[in-house]
């Protein structure tokens, strides 16, 4: 691949995790060796303006109600390769309750629901716009644009100015995103559930990748790449706005199920289906 020619790379490779999931995930110990070669090779193919985004999830240790602290690691190292434009924390209020024993069975500490996503640049004004991802205002802050705002000085010593009282559109979103992972009747599941296709285990939800092309990307000519894209969740998400994408997955299985994303209008037809899906096809095995 050429250098300098991807806008964005958005991904999340497999995580060190203690209980070790079907696609195989590197021990704690070997990950920043495993993964540092991949780093090397983004930044390359990065244009200057681009962005790294890579939702990387915590561990636990195992067989020990503490954490792992490899993905702070991970930040830290990749922090002398790239520049940590921001942080974003991934809340998923529909995780399970896990590890059981340390949550659910002797209670002595909370679910984990957040993953950490790291937002790396290779210049310290990658391209961004928040006003492309301004959420609706609370009924508090419509009622103050409505009656007017006096300015004046915080409790916490902050001057908030008159400007404060200005309608922009809409909020902006704190580095906090609130997203459920609840994908229960796509099309995708419907076809692998059709095709006898084992769904990928790990998907992460459509809205937290459109969140980044939003902010992100400046125009449509913009080229994305997700080099761990397991079910392709990053590529679909292009593909649905008219973007080129690029998309690494090593595991044959998963490269099938997602074609199940791709597989729309015209080329929704039996024939279509069984050449794309070929040995996967159930209606193929049956007949
Ligand atoms: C956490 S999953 C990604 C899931 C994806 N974000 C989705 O929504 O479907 C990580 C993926 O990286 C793949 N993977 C691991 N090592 C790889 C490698 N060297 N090259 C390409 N893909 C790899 C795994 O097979 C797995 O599907």
């Amino acid at each position: 691949m050429p250098s300098e020619c991807i806008d964005l790379v958005v991904t999340s490779p497999p995580f060190a995790l203690t209980r070790k999931k079907e696609y195989g995930n590197e021990p704690i110990e070997r990950y920043l060796e495993w993964f540092l070669p991949f780093c090397h090779e983004i930044k390359r193919i990065l244009k200057p303006d681009g962005s790294f985004i890579l939702d990387i999830g915590g561990a636990w240790i195992p067989g020990a109600p503490i954490r792992s602290i490899y993905h702070f690691e991970v930040a830290v190292a990749l922090s002398k390769l790239f520049y940590l434009a921001q942080d974003f924390y991934w809340y998923n209020p529909s995780k399970l309750p896990t590890p059981a024993e340390w949550v659910t069975v002797r209670r002595i500490r909370v679910k984990d629901a957040v993953n950490t996503v790291w937002w790396f640049s290779k210049t310290e004004y990658p391209e961004a716009d928040n006003r492309r991802v301004l959420r609706p205002y609370s009924n508090s802050m419509k009622q103050l644009l409505k009656n007017g705002y006096k300015a004046r000085k915080r409790p916490s010593g902050h001057d908030i100015s008159d400007k404060f009282g200005k309608d922009n559109g809409g909020s902006i979103p704190p580095n906090l995103l609130e997203i459920a992972n609840t994908e229960s009747n796509s099309k995708y599941l419907k076809l692998c559930r059709e095709y006898h296709i084992k769904p990928h285990p790990a998907r992460y939800p459509e809205k937290l990748i459109e969140f980044f092309f939003d902010f992100l990307l400046g125009d449509s000519e913009a080229i994305v790449l997700d080099p761990f894209a397991g079910s392709n969740v990053t590529g679909a998400v292009a593909e649905a706005r008219g973007m080129r994408w690029i998309a690494f997955e090593k595991e044959t299985d998963y490269l099938r199920g997602s074609m199940c994303r791709f597989l729309d209008g015209p080329l929704l037809n039996e024939q279509a289906i069984e050449l794309v899906l070929g040995g996967h096809s159930a209606r193929g095995r049956g007949k």
